[in-house]
């Protein structure tokens, strides 16, 4: 479709920068530290800027230790590991520490939350999310217990920066004496009242971590966080993100180590972020109040939160368009066909459209139960397994939240430098699909 000589879009301009999802926006205090860092020559793992960060970051959340690391996925894959190590020791050389055993793990989330229970080969079982946060279902992880009652860890992220319900989940996973990696990649600043006091996401976990990916809340270019409140458990990720170095005069290692500690540079720039990290998030709460208000006339809801026990950090909006405004829309597995109808709309018709006026959304993710590479693991609803339920002969196949959001969802241009103007245009775009 050519959205741009469509008469349904006739006066509305194609934006001449493009409109991001979410880009990084810096302020010029990191060029100063990243300046330090080479003026100093202190450019490699070691230097004030890491220390700098690990100390205000631990400050900003609320642990007592933050470890600074290269990437979000190396901060989850080391939280992974040690949590399969607390809990099954310490594994051989040639094995990951949760070889044999299974992890329950949220659906709708970026892979990298849960690829590392493959790295440690351990098998992810998958929990169905719930309508109220998009988050994990805490009635399918009771139901994943009943099915599978020795399992003894629970992955659980907070989907584009709303907490998930700890409280629950975090009964249910005591009650079977499981332990929790918490996932705060998207969710940096979100608070969440856990048993009436109001906490930080990120510190709520037993092994907790963060992300300064370039599209995230703050930026470092790169670079990630492990959290904790264990000097023992900060001292371990600390030694193992240095290639597991022992006290010797040469190269001596007793255990498997990797090269995942943030570089002094990296720091530079997540230091240079943290005073600007509040004013983000109230630019991205902004960004969600003017889409609520503004989407309030079409059939199509805002990505929930509670309100009551949680202060999202408003990283990305989203939106659900009602099952009876869903206009044919069908995705294969890297291309998708969709038409429209008069008075509704699809995901794929309206990210085509923002698309066509050089504005950036995105699909939900894509729940990991349905990604071809994990297929063949389990995935459990709130009615029990969540595989094998179709059949020939009844109508309907179960319930399917995570399959259903995506289907439904979409994310929305969220970038904090998107002025009202702009935000404007995509309202008016998205009214325009509706038409
Ligand atoms: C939920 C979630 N977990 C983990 C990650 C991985 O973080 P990183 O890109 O810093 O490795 C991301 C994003 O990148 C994410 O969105």
């Amino acid at each position: 479709m050519d959205f741009l000589s469509d008469p349904r879009f006739s006066g509305i301009e194609r934006f001449e920068n493009k409109l991001w999802l979410s880009s990084p926006t810096m302020h010029g205090d990191e060029q100063k530290w990243v300046d330090d860092a080479i003026t100093t020559n202190w450019v490699s793992t070691v230097g004030a800027n890491i220390n700098e960060v690990e100390k205000q970051i631990a400050e900003y959340v609320g642990v007592k230790y933050a470890v600074a690391l290269s990437a979000g996925t190396a901060a989850l894959h080391l939280a992974t590991k040690l949590a399969g190590e607390k809990l099954y020791g310490q594994a051989r050389t040639d094995e990951g520490t949760l070889a044999g055993h299974r992890v329950f793990c949220s659906d709708v989330t970026f892979d990298a939350s849960i690829n590392p229970v493959a790295y440690e080969d351990g098998e992810a079982v998958f929990i169905d999310t719930e309508y109220d946060t998009w988050n994990m279902c805490p009635k399918a992880l009771e139901k994943a217990f009943e099915l599978y009652p020795d399992v003894k860890l629970v992955v659980i992220a907070h989907l584009y920066g709303t907490p998930g319900k700890m409280e629950e989940l975090k009964k249910i996973c005591d009650a079977h004496g499981a332990l929790i990696v918490e996932d705060a990649a998207e969710s940096l600043g979100a608070k969440y009242k856990l048993n009436g006091k109001w906490v930080d996401t990120g510190t709520i976990g037993n092994y907790n971590c963060i992300s300064f990916n370039g599209n995230k809340i703050i930026t470092g270019s790169s670079g990630g966080m492990f959290l904790t409140d264990s000097l023992e458990d900060a001292n371990k990720v600390r030694k193992w993100s240095t290639q597991s170095r022992e006290n010797a005069p040469w190269y001596q290692h007793e255990e498997i180590g990797y090269n995942y500690r943030m570089s002094n540079i990296i720091a530079g720039i997540v230091r240079g972020q943290i005073p600007y990290l509040d004013q983000h998030i109230a630019q991205k709460k902004a960004i969600y109040d003017r889409y609520k208000e503004g989407l309030k006339d079409l059939p199509l809801k805002m990505n929930p939160f509670d309100a009551e026990k949680s202060v999202p950090n408003f990283w990305l909006s989203c939106c659900i368009i009602d099952q009876d405004a869903m206009a044919p829309h069908v995705r294969g597995e890297n291309n998708e066909l969709w038409t429209h109808e008069a008075g509704k709309s699809s995901p794929g018709e309206i990210l085509a459209a923002l698309s066509a006026f050089n504005a950036e959304g995105r699909p939900i993710w894509k729940p990991m139960h349905m990604q071809p590479i994990y297929r063949t693991h389990a995935f459990i609803t709130e009615n029990g397994n969540g595989r094998g339920n179709s059949n020939a002969y009844i109508v309907g196949w179960g319930v399917d939240v995570g399959a259903d959001i995506f289907r439904r969802g979409l994310c929305l241009p969220s970038d904090n430098k998107m002025t009202a103007e702009q935000q404007d245009r995509v309202l008016e775009i998205i009214h325009r699909c509706f038409m």
